[in-house]
């Protein structure tokens, strides 16, 4: 294992680590599988199964021109796009964990970032984080899954209203490290909440999944295994339920996000023993 850290440009904060992932999102039963703790419905279960299995598939058969690029994730806010993104990275590097190299990275590029940056400054990071996909990010070899996170506004169709000169250099570098990447070592992820946005030729080159809002099974589930709801009692819990159905049911909860916030307020107002004066906002 030999160290990149010579040509470095990106920060380390783009860069998330196995080891930071398995403390996020660790936790195998007693068959190796991961127990998904905090990974609950069986949509996400099934989208992260079978996007891991795709890229496991290319990974292994060492193919470094691969039919599949990555994956387009598209759904409402909150909804846990970019959760499955980085539960992708950890789920391959579990999978690559016994292999001789170097845990797989995930590395992140925040689309509202580069969009706000200078001009040639989003060419130069997107050609960047490319180069780091060949070379390693960590070390020499490396795997990585790339995540570009809301990507509405960096990859803009073209012709659309605020599409402006720079988008199609952005785009047309973006093409040419797609088309370069190595699919042996490498995928990619996009993520947005709106696909409408973005230039057609760039969602041509992706497997696209719509991970929209939960059903209400699954925010249950998703607010119950919450810790600090779990320190409730239990007719606080039957309350929190029954209060969350009927907040599903009128439409003010419906991300997991919402419900996460929904159940924060809840435990709050437990805390408080009286309504928190905490602003209540909407997506
Ligand atoms: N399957 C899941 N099980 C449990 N919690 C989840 C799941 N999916 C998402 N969450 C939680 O819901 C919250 C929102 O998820 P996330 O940030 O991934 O959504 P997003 O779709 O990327 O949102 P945005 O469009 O605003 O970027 C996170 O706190 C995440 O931990
Ligand atoms: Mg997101």
């Amino acid at each position: 294992m030999q160290s990149n850290e010579g040509h470095h440009h990106l920060s380390a904060g783009n860069v998330i680590s196995f080891e930071k992932l398995s403390l996020l999102f660790g936790g195998t039963d007693d068959t190796g599988v991961v127990r998904g703790s905090e990974m609950v419905g069986d949509r996400y279960r099934d989208l992260l199964q079978e996007i891991a299995a795709i890229t496991e598939y290319q990974w292994r058969s060492g193919t470094t021109r691969g039919l599949v690029k990555g994956f387009m994730l598209s759904g409402p806010p909150g909804t846990g796009k970019t959760t499955l993104a980085k539960r992708l990275a950890y789920e391959l590097g579990r999978r690559f964990e016994a292999e001789d190299e170097p845990p797989v990275a995930l590395a992140f590029v925040d689309g509202g970032e580069i969009s706000r940056s200078r001009y040639g400054e989003s060419e130069e990071r997107i050609r960047d984080i490319f180069l780091h996909a060949r070379s390693g990010f960590t070390a020499q070899g490396q795997r990585s899954v790339l995540l570009f996170d809301d990507v509405e506004s960096i990859f803009m169709a073209r012709g659309s209203q605020h599409a402006k000169e720079w988008h199609f250099s952005q785009d047309s570098v973006f093409f040419h490290s797609i088309d370069d990447l190595d699919t042996s070592r490498a995928t990619i992820v996009l993520t947005s909440n709106r696909p409408d946005l973005i230039d057609e030729a760039i969602r041509d080159r992706f497997l696209s999944y719509v991970v929209d809002y939960p059903d209400l099974e699954t925010l249950l589930q998703m607010v119950q295994q919450i810790p600090a709801i779990g320190q409730l009692t239990g007719a606080q819990q039957s309350t929190l339920k029954t209060d969350l159905i009927a907040a599903v049911k009128n439409g003010t909860v419906r991300s997991m996000r919402d419900g996460q916030r929904f159940a924060m307020r809840h435990f709050v107002a437990k805390l408080l023993k009286k309504e928190s004066l905490a602003q209540q906002i909407a997506d």
